[in-house]
């Protein structure tokens, strides 16, 4: 049992993405509750015989794929990727820019994404806005060291920032041991532009934005599924 309201939704998309994983390929495991419904469904794709290695994004899906017995393999031996399939956090109409990171793993969500032929985005309908930053912060993933810096230099970019804590208070860490900043921009007019200028910011590894990156959004609402392409 889940108190998820869109459970049922995700779980919809989740089934509908790991349809299109093909025997041989190399796909790019996602991370975040979304993504976990396309693990589950591809191991159980991989118990009725399918072949394929998995690269996850995040320790948490690693260890997901690995307890459903979905073969991983890495960067050393799989350099390109055939295949990624992810969950955002926000999807603007039309461009299919992304936020992502609101679960921890943007940067190696962005490395796996970058690699990626294909990138599948799949979520239900809340998350689709006809601008970035209508909802959602943009996480920022930075250095520990000089963070303060790094924060300053956001908001004079005209974020209000917040550094990301776990509940009980402590400074969140990543899976790389670097922080995230959580810069909420309000209705993102320029994304390509603003990511840019994050990523010139001495001390920001990566950000939450992703521009021009996916090729396909699987979304699902209560009136069922729309599959969206980039315009
Ligand atoms: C993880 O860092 C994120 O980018 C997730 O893909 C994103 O937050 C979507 O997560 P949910 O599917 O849990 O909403």
């Amino acid at each position: 049992m889940t108190d998820d309201p869109a459970a049922d939704l995700k779980r919809q998309v989740g089934l509908a993405a790991a349809a299109l994983v093909e025997d041989g390929m190399v796909v790019g495991l996602g991370t975040g509750s979304t993504a976990a419904f396309v693990i589950a469904a591809l191991g159980e794709r991989v118990r009725q015989g399918l072949q394929f290695v998995g690269i996850p994004t995040s320790e948490r899906s690693a260890e997901q794929a690995r307890g459903v017995g979905i073969a991983l393999s890495d960067f050393a031996h799989h350099p390109e990727i055939d295949l990624t399939i992810d969950g955002a956090d926000e999807i603007e109409r039309g461009s299919l820019n992304l936020i992502k990171g609101l679960g921890g793993a943007l940067l190696r969500e962005k490395i796996v994404a970058a690699a990626s032929r294909r990138l599948v985005i799949i979520a239900d309908d809340r998350k689709l806005v006809d601008h970035l930053g209508e909802h959602t912060a943009v996480p920022v993933e930075v250095s520990p060291f000089g963070w303060e810096s790094a924060a300053l230099q956001l908001g004079r970019l005209g974020a209000a920032v917040t550094p990301r804590r776990n509940r009980g208070g402590i400074l969140f860490v990543t899976d790389g041991g670097n922080m995230i900043l959580d810069c909420r921009f309000g209705v993102i007019e320029q994304p390509a532009a603003l990511e840019r200028q994050i990523g010139e910011i001495v001390g920001v590894i990566e950000s939450g934005l992703f521009i021009g990156r996916a090729t396909l959004a699987i979304v699902a609402g209560e009136g069922g599924i729309v599959e969206y392409r980039p315009q």
